[in-house]
């Protein structure tokens, strides 16, 4: 399974963090954002990931992730040569698609949930376009989506509606088939001069090719666009792992529980860092089996 990483922007909600690191770089607690993202790809079930980045951030990113053969994964890069909108992900990473499902995330994305595994696999086996949503109290910042009188059949889309018609966000994960590219290749430019991912997943809509899943309480999806909503996510993240000892968004637990690694893999991961609390904390998993 296919994966893509949605790891460029520019970041200005972040200003002046964001001057001198990427902001899918910037440490979330203990790790750098992307980290989360792609870990829950890889719970998907992807393996063969791209990395769509902005041109002076690569080096930087090839840096964290080599080819990605460390943790069981191929990791490819592809440059997005400035901020153009989310769908413009299938125009750079057409090639790499090809006729493949495959799943995209943001790399500003952090998701948390005991189930969250079995969902973004259904997603990922699942066919035409899946995605997610999650009740929020200010929907007005995110792609909205509203349902029939069922509850459960999406009739419409809008991005950052001024008067959102209900509190379901979209959140940044979501599943295609490989048609995505023809569709992304097709949608207009919105007024703010992106191609917006809503228009895809609205183009979806419209062919009756699109299921939306929606997130109840047992999960958390947070943002982490603004310095308040890093640092709540930051302090997510400290408090679940202080609390149960367990770390989120692990690449290297990721791939060793999944077996794309096996013990020896890990071993040789945990060498280098064994002294800090994070490889500590692999050698307890490692030492438990
Ligand atoms: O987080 C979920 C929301 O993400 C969705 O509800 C919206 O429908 C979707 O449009 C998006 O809204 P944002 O306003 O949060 O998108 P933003 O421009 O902040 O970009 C999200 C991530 O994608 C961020 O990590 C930067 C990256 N990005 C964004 C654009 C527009 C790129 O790498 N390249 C781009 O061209």
């Amino acid at each position: 399974m296919k994966g893509i990483v949605l790891s460029g922007g520019s970041g200005t909600r972040l200003y002046p963090m964001t001057r001198a690191a990427n902001k899918q770089l910037l440490p979330v607690y203990n790790k750098p954002m992307v980290y989360y993202p792609l870990t829950t790809l890889m719970l998907a079930g992807c393996r063969d990931i791209l990395l769509v980045v902005n041109p002076h951030d690569e080096e930087a990113y090839r840096r964290l992730f080599g080819d990605g053969r460390q943790w069981g994964l191929e990791v490819r890069y592809a440059v997005q040569p400035r901020p153009g909108g989310i769908a413009e992900v299938f125009i750079v990473g057409r090639e790499f698609v090809g006729k493949d499902r495959v799943g995209l995330i943001l790399g500003d994305n952090l998701f948390y949930g005991d189930s969250l595994p079995a969902v973004a696999e259904r997603g990922a086996r699942g066919r035409d376009a899946v995605i997610y949503a999650y009740w929020v109290s200010d929907p007005s910042a995110y792609g909205v989506v509203e349902f029939g009188s069922d509850g459960e059949t999406p009739v419409g889309i809008v991005e950052k509606p001024k008067a959102p018609r209900s509190n379901w966000a979209i959140t940044g994960l979501y599943f295609y088939d490989a048609d995505v590219c023809d569709v992304a290749a097709q949608i207009p430019r919105s007024a703010r001069g992106e191609l917006e991912i809503s228009d895809v997943n609205a183009w979806y809509l419209k062919e009756r090719r699109l299921t939306v899943e929606k997130l109840g309480r047992g999960y958390a999806w947070l943002d982490t666009g603004t310095p308040s909503s890093l640092l709540r996510a930051a302090q997510f993240v400290e408090t679940v792992e202080d609390r149960q000892g367990l770390q989120i968004g692990s690449p290297e637990e990721v791939a060793w529980r999944k077996g794309y690694i096996d013990d020896a893999g890990l071993a040789r991961l945990i060498e280098p860092i064994r002294d800090s609390e994070y490889g500590k904390y692999l050698q307890r998993l490692l030492a438990r089996g």
